[in-house]
């Protein structure tokens, strides 16, 4: 596999217009362009893919319609299910096993508790370890945490919650300190000083990596701690499916599904810390995703059941630069390191469109409009839209070797289909990448349900309606840690009552009331890709 004819065809223009495009520096957009064609081009904008939710704690909030629909789901059990004789039991039961899981549970551990975490797949399973370009954070002398701040909400158009980004800015020094020290290795310069490159949106160079594999590198670091703690019981293939409340409204545990055998049972905790990361694999209208395999939002579908309040979720994030060709990786991540690195997005005509490192969602807006409404994108055999990202440029500007050294897994991805991205340009097209909202918390994670912990993905407000690269690897341990520290110090106090499931069955007398007929259950654990019989 390789480029067909004809596409090798439309390179010859893209080749023809880099002299001219060396020398051209593309502007950034005005407040206004932005907010023009995030409302004309941006998903999150059509209407009609989004509906009001009928039942439980946010009733009437919008939402996209694959999401109202699982949220709406009926419960996996039934309220009568046995909780008289729980089969595990724990001071700290954590469901997700991505970065802020293993965050929250070396933190736990740090604070004295007992830890059992979950996970649906494979420890890492996560969208934590498909992370390719950075984790931002402020420690150089010419940036601080109040600069980093500005870049965050000016990204999220002003409306993330002041005090999640205070903190996230805060701990972000902190947190990079603590993953060099557990043997996270991250790109330095030859004088052993961090590398720091930017991101879309941002004002100072601020983005840390290990190449282009920064998450998986913290995942493996994190894994390796937590795999070296004792009090740390880890199980596999494990799902959560309903959270236990107990008859003062305390988190109390959650029934569990043993995924092999399908055994479900109750796991009893004093406190519980949801890390089940977002729900790319709901494929919003239809878009394919960078999201791992068990990306299904089972998080927010049982804390919202349970009764934890939700917040912006009628807006997802999608990455402007998903591959569009091979088909075989379609919506798979080219990282904005790409971009940052000097890699212009290009169309048809060789002409550059839109300034490279946008904010998220403009840049994406701006690559869908190019397709649908300048009819200037590329179209592929398959008859996929995409536009191309002059790859080459790097290793022009930036020397030759660049592309080879910083992007080896990017570089690796296309030549198994023998595309050389340091001599040839690649097609991108946005692709379903993130979760922006979220189950609603305050800085240390609590939500509206004593003892339930929430942090990572699953949790909304950090990012408000647009999320900048490199704050999520940020966002997952900044909130992963103060989940765990902040559940450690709530399991001192707190006493439990008897445990029950009133919740499911008021859930389901919500439902009937509503006239929902209940046919989907949730959570739905994995997506849904084979076609019924
Ligand atoms: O483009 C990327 O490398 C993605 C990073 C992120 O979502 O933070």
């Amino acid at each position: 596999m390789t480029y067909t004819p004809e596409l090798m065809d439309l390179i010859k223009i893209v080749e023809a217009t880099r002299p001219r495009r060396l020398s051209e520096t593309y502007p950034s957009m005005s407040m206004e362009e932005r907010d023009a064609v995030l409302q004309a081009f941006h998903p999150d904008y059509i209407q009609a893919t989004m509906r009001p939710i009928r039942v439980g704690p946010n009733k009437g909030m919008r939402m996209p319609l694959e999401l109202a629909d699982v949220m709406e789901g009926r419960p996996l059990i039934q309220s009568g299910f046995d909780l008289s004789q729980p089969e595990l039991e724990t001071d700290i039961l954590i469901i997700g096993g991505g970065g802020a899981g293993a965050s929250a549970a070396i933190m736990a551990t740090d604070g004295g508790a007992k830890v059992t975490l979950v996970t649906k797949l494979r420890f890492g399973d996560a969208n934590t370890m498909m992370a390719q370009g950075g984790i931002q954070a402020a420690d150089r002398a010419e940036d601080s945490p109040a600069i980093h701040y500005l870049d965050v909400i000016g990204g999220g158009h002003f409306t993330n919650y002041p005090d999640l980004v205070e903190a996230l800015v805060l701990d972000a020094p902190l947190v990079i300190q603590w993953l060099e020290n557990l043997g996270m290795m991250f790109d330095k310069n030859p004088d052993h000083s961090m590398m720091q490159e930017h991101g879309g949106g941002t004002s100072r160079k601020r983005m840390h990596s290990a190449r282009d594999y920064s998450g998986a590198e913290i995942m493996r670091t994190l894994r390796d701690e937590v795999r070296n703690r004792e009090d740390v019981t880890l199980i596999e293939f494990c799902v959560a499916v309903e959270v236990v409340l107990d008859e003062k409204g305390q988190a109390c545990g959650a029934i569990l599904k043993n995924l092999e055998t399908e055994h479900l049972f109750y796991a009893k905790a004093k406190a519980v810390i949801i890390s089940t990361g977002g729900s790319g694999r709901l494929h919003y209208q239809g878009f394919p995703t960078t999201n791992h395999y068990g990306a299904t939002g089972d998080g927010l579908v049982m804390a919202y059941r349970a009764g934890a309040r939700v917040d912006f979720l009628d807006t997802m994030q999608y990455h402007p630069t998903g591959a569009a060709y091979p088909e075989q990786i379609l919506g798979q991540l080219v990282t904005e390191k790409v971009r940052g690195l000097g890699a212009q997005p290009v169309n048809i005509k060789g002409d550059q469109f839109v300034y490279p490192l946008e904010p998220r969602d403009v840049e994406a807006a701006s690559f869908i409009r190019e397709c649908a409404d300048h009819k200037m994108g590329v179209t592929t055999n398959t008859g996929q839209p995409c536009v191309w990202l002059d790859t080459p440029m790097i290793d022009i500007i930036q020397g030759p070797g660049t592309i080879e050294k910083a992007l080896p897994a990017m570089v690796r991805q296309y030549r198994r289909f023998d595309i050389d991205m340091v001599k040839l340009p690649i097609l991108v097209y946005p692709t379903l990448h993130y979760q922006n909202g979220g189950v609603a918390i305050d800085a240390h994670c609590h939500t509206n349900i004593p003892g339930l912990f929430v942090a990572g993905e699953a949790a909304g407000g950090i990012h408000g309606r647009n999320r900048l690269m490199g704050n999520s690897l940020l966002d997952v341990t900044v909130f992963g840690r103060r989940a765990g520290t902040e559940a450690a110090g709530y399991i001192d106090s707190v006493t439990l009552g008897s445990p029950n499931l009133a919740h499911v069955e008021a859930w389901n007398k919500e439902l009937d009331a509503a006239g929902i007929d209940g046919a989907l259950q949730s959570p739905i654990l994995l997506p849904k890709y084979t076609r019924p019989q």
